[in-house]
């Protein structure tokens, strides 16, 4: 029972309720992973939740339909293999709640071009002499929409989106501002990075650089990664600091703590060739990843039963984003008499 003597002395917080969006650009390899989706996942324990995948989004980058159909597939599967609970969290794909970019619009008319050209995303693509189109350029507002129709309060991110969540908090603060409390403004979550993973060349991984292990890669062709991966030419007898070196920032990832002790006692000693630790490379990733592969091989044997997944958590979200739309609505003057909505929904659209 609510002790209602404490709600009279203070506005009691709001819940937590968790939202985040990956955008599907490309098979997740294991920087996304241990960098961003693990943690990601991790918080759906934290409160309500809502995942979706980011496909809106990836239309200013993705020109080829079949493909886009195909990644935002593969990026559903992969994250319920990976742990997404669909009982828990809800999972959707964003252009399956047209509220959002109604939503959007409504944001467009606060938002000033002056902070949309400071954005990074669209600054960079300048700076290059590209072209951008408006899409790119006003990324960060359909971001904001995102956010702000969920009222979500923690958004989990990288580093590289901390801005975009700052545009956010101000398109929401200004149209607070206009027309009062319709949104609440959320809080970015730093996703410590953790150690930047490194890809097979040692640089940072990256699909960009053509040096990522994917987390679910065919296995004879990972193994052939791993056993490329770039090594320094340390003699066999040569003890090494395992901290730093790729090869062992890799294993750690995938090992568990005692194998991964072993192994950096072992590049103490010295007297070991690089060939053994990528062996051992190759069958810690081949156990870590072992029941989210047997996950995935499921899911992918039952048609339909990502579509339903999908199909339940866009319910969800719409319930919740039609809400909020709704409110925003009202308060700057859009709404219309709910006997003539309702009138209209059988034919006048
Ligand atoms: P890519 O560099 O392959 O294009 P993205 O930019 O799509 O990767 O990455 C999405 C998220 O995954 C980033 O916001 C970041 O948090 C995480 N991430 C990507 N690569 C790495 C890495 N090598 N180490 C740690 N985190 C990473
Ligand atoms: N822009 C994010 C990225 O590229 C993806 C994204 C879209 C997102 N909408 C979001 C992330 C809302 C968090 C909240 O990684």
């Amino acid at each position: 029972m609510a002790d209602d003597r404490l709600t009279t002395v203070s506005k009691p917080a709001p819940p937590t309720r968790v939202l985040s969006g990956i955008q599907p650009t490309g098979r997740f390899h294991w920087g996304n992973y241990f960098g961003a989706i693990r943690q990601y996942i991790e918080l759906q324990a934290v409160g309500e939740s809502y995942y979706f995948i980011a496909d809106l989004h990836a239309l200013t980058t993705v020109r080829d339909p079949d493909r886009l159909r195909g990644l935002v597939r593969d990026a559903a599967l992969d994250l319920v293999a990976l742990g997404l609970d669909p009982d828990r969290a809800s999972l959707f794909v964003q252009s399956d709640v047209p509220e959002v970019t109604e939503l959007t619009w409504l944001l467009m008319t606060v938002t000033p071009m002056g902070l949309l050209e400071r954005c990074h995303a669209y600054k960079d693509k300048k700076s290059r002499g590209l072209a951008a189109d408006a899409g790119l350029f006003t990324y960060p507002v359909l971001m904001s929409a995102d956010i702000l129709a969920y009222d979500a309060t923690v958004v989990p991110v990288g580093e590289d989106q901390v801005q975009h969540i700052e545009v956010c908090r101000d398109l929401a603060g200004t149209f607070n501002h206009l027309y009062g409390e319709v949104f609440t403004l959320p809080k970015p979550r730093l996703v410590e990075a953790g150690a930047r993973v490194p890809g097979t060349d040692g640089q940072k991984m990256s699909k960009s650089y053509d040096n990522t292990l994917d987390v679910f890669e065919d296995l004879a062709a990972q193994k052939k990664k791993i056993m490329r991966i770039t090594t320094d030419s340390r003699p066999l007898e040569q003890p090494k600091e395992p901290e730093g070196d790729p090869l062992f920032d890799l294993f750690s990832l995938v090992a568990p703590e005692s194998q991964r002790q072993e192994m950096a006692e072992l590049y103490r000693r010295g007297g070991f060739g690089y060939g053994e630790v990528k062996k051992a490379l190759v069958a810690a990733a081949l156990d870590h990843f072992a029941a989210a592969r047997q996950r995935r091989a499921q899911l992918e044997a039952d048609p339909g039963a990502i579509d339903a997944i999908l199909a339940s958590g866009a319910v969800r979200a719409r319930a919740k984003a039609a809400a909020v739309l709704a409110r925003a609505k009202q308060a700057c003057g859009l709404s219309r008499l709910p006997s003539v909505v309702s009138s209209s929904a059988g034919g006048r659209r």
